[in-house]
């Protein structure tokens, strides 16, 4: 949901070429978090001069379009510089050139801003800005961000006879916003500084020096005068009281040489450093001389006055394409290995025990709740589906799964004793954090099932599991659907621990676990006939309905998900048992169906609804185990997969569904990696 990057050196000198091409790599590596517009800002030839691009699509269009850019000296060089870079999903405003980032305070760029985010009080600010002669260009709700920073600073120096610092200016601006938003300032006035501040959409740092960093972290300068109304009309200056200022890096007091990459997640700048630190809500971060400073926008005594330096885990080829066309392909082709990093040291086989650090401090207190609410979006969500029924049947509590739009929409009662389970891929779900701070409002114990460490969700939950599936490039969720399916199973086996009459159960299920990486290499070799088969068999379809039942109505669920969301076929899954209830009526020999169907408790329900298809004249192609020689499927195309464990079929079942989803979309012509009007990290609501 719009992706932001910057590029700062300081004391180490790039040519314009080198701060180009940095920001348009930084830029490719988020595109996937929206892809409608790319922009980005970077120094003019003279002093207080901004040079702004812009182009509609993605960011090879802005790269061309800059390539094309007669007379700029792409060789002049720069000791000090702050570039920034957007990538955009359209929220206010069609993607066209006018709306695309970096949006800008007047005709000179005195200040540019780029925003992930959504600011709710925009269209206020707008009438106000208007009022006072400003021009808006676009349609966004940004703009009005860039406007308010040169009222703000030309107010100030008109009435009080001074200028803000870049930071009190930015806080001041900020205490105007509503809504969630992470944004990077650039200013003419402030040549080789920039400014970034967050409130709901991430945002982190990532720091690169020549010599080792001298401490591990950032104080935080957290004297901030208590000044919660909002002062359009009159602004002060903020009269930030530094209590510590701890240079981090180099000798105390000697500039030392330093870049900075700042983006909205991790993969954009891990190619840069592995040095990072993740901002807080409500912090402003400035970076000024080479030395970074983080302000509080309010105090908040709950806050740490620290920020970390964290080591990323991952590596540049975790986010790079390889051998494959996609990353959608290459992402399904790594999960016989991502569901063995998601069991990797917590799972002993030997003695089919199940450990999970991240739960230890709160599994009493899970154990002793009076009910399991799984809150998600989209795929994750059907990971709560898919697991719910296990998660009762071991824990032997009463179990719900949210959608967590629905969820708030109906204000679901939540106890102390309740406990909530959040799962995420990006962490960063709008929704999913909303639902997150309503229960944590209401005392629920709050527990995290996230793939990205550093995420919102992971440090907002008192307690929780990283996935560890690796970074999800494609747009398209794969392989973090099997790795949450699997934690989720994890949890559940860890939860049910002290219960020796489910001994046998928990240990069918590890040794189920144990064969699941040979289980879904053997359905990935699958690849060619189903690659045919998205051809000859769907080639021309424009619907596809998918039939399951018990654990495979998740795998329906998020198959039909991952087709239309990358095929842009209407497909529909549905729960066997509600056939007859109504869908039964689009059964037809031309209606292209696909019936999930595994040797489980459930088999003899799902003969019935493939009788009541056939009878239609349905002729639908079955997923089924390879050992399955039932007459009934003679006449029927099928796939055949590894046999397991019931509760674990569906983690197979899945594979051969986003195949033919990723064939379906580039049979067509589509790329899958980038669906039309989607982005990965959902950050507005
Ligand atoms: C579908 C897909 C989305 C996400 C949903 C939640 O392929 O990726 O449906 O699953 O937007 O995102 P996370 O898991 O990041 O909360």
């Amino acid at each position: 949901m719009c992706g932001i990057f910057a590029y700062l050196n300081y004391l180490v000198e790039r040519d314009r070429k080198f701060i180009l091409e940095t920001l348009l790599t930084g830029l490719s590596r988020l595109e996937y978090r929206g892809y409608d517009s790319a922009g980005l800002a970077v120094d003019g030839d003279n002093e207080d001069e901004t040079f702004i691009f812009r182009q509609v699509g993605k960011v090879a269009a802005l790269r061309e379009k800059i390539d094309a850019e007669k007379g700029l000296d792409v060789e002049r060089t720069f000791v000090s510089h702050g570039g920034m870079a957007h990538t955009r999903w359209a929220t206010h405003g069609i993607p066209s050139v006018r709306n695309c980032h970096p949006h800008r305070s007047d005709p000179k760029n005195e200040f540019t801003v780029v925003h992930n985010g959504i600011i709710t009080n925009y269209k206020e600010l707008r009438t106000i800005l208007e009022k006072f002669g400003f021009e808006f260009e676009s349609d966004t709700d940004t703009e009005a961000v860039a406007k308010l920073c040169k009222y703000i600073y030309d107010t100030q120096k008109t009435t009080m006879g001074s200028t803000l610092t870049f930071t009190g200016l930015v806080k001041a601006v900020c205490k105007e916003l509503d809504g969630a938003f992470a944004l990077i300032f650039k200013s003419a006035h402030f040549p080789g500084e920039l400014v970034a501040a967050r409130r709901g959409s991430p945002l982190l740092i990532g720091v690169k020096t020549a010599k080792k960093l001298k401490v591990d972290f950032v104080d935080v300068d957290v004297e901030v005068p208590q000044e919660d109304e909002k002062n359009l009309m009159l602004p002060d200056q903020p009269k930030i009281r530094r209590t510590q200022s701890r240079s981090f890096f180099g000798e105390e007091g000697v500039p030392m040489p330093v870049e900075y990459i700042l983006a909205s997640d991790a993969s954009a700048i891990i190619e840069h450093t592995k040095k990072v630190l993740y901002l807080e809500d409500d912090d402003i971060a400035h970076i000024s001389d080479g030395d970074l400073h983080i302000h509080r926008l309010r105090r908040d005594d709950r806050m740490s006055s620290v920020r970390p330096i964290q080591t990323l885990e991952q590596e540049l080829a975790q986010i790079q394409k390889g051998a494959f066309s996609h990353f959608m392909l290459k992402e399904i082709f790594e999960q016989s290995e991502s569901v063995v990093n998601t069991m990797r040291g917590r799972i002993n086989f030997d003695d089919r025990t199940v450990i999970l650090g991240g739960l230890r401090s709160q599994l009493a207190n899970i154990r002793r709740s009076r009910r399991l609410i799984f809150i998600a979006c989209g795929t994750s969500y059907h990971s709560c589906v898919a697991t719910r029924s296990l998660f009762a049947e071991l824990t032997e509590l009463p179990v719900s799964v949210e959608l967590a739009s629905t969820f708030l929409d109906e204000q679901m009662p939540v106890f102390r004793d309740d406990c909530c389970i959040y799962v995420s891929q990006s962490g960063e779900t709008k929704d999913t954090l909303l639902a997150l701070q309503y229960c944590k409002d209401r005392g629920a114990l709050c527990l995290g099932v996230t793939n990205t460490v550093g995420s919102t969700i992971s440090r907002e939950t008192h307690c929780g599991v990283h996935i560890n599936a690796g970074p999800e490039i494609s747009v398209a969720s794969t392989k973090a659907y099997t790795s949450q399916y699997i934690a989720l199973t994890m949890i559940a086996l860890q939860l049910s621990d002290d219960n020796y009459a489910k001994l046998p159960r928990r240990h069918e299920l590890i040794d189920g676990l144990f064969n699941l990486s040979a289980d879904i290499k053997k359905t990935l070799a699958l690849e060619p006939e189903l690659r045919k088969m998205a051809q000859e068999q769907f080639g021309s379809a424009q619907n596809l309905i998918l039939i399951g039942r018990g654990y495979q109505t998740a795998t329906v669920l998020e198959g039909a998900l991952k087709i239309k969301e990358v095929s842009y076929i209407h497909a529909e899954g549905i729960n066997a048992g509600e056939l007859k209830h109504g869908p039964l009526a689009l059964i037809d020999d031309k209606m292209p169906i696909i019936l999930v169907m595994p040797k489980d408790r459930h088999y003899s329900d799902s003969e019935n609804a493939l009788k009541q298809v056939t009878a239609r004249y349905g002729a639908p192609i079955v997923i089924c185990n390879d050992d399955d020689n039932t007459p009934l499927f003679n006449n029927l195309k099928t796939i055949r997969v590894p046999r397991t464990v019931d509760a674990l079929q569906a983690i197979i079942n899945i594979v051969p569904l986003q195949i033919l989803s990723y064939y379906l979309a580039t049979g067509r012509g589509f790329d899958p990696d980038s669906p039309r009007n989607l982005a990965k990290s959902v950050t507005t609501a």
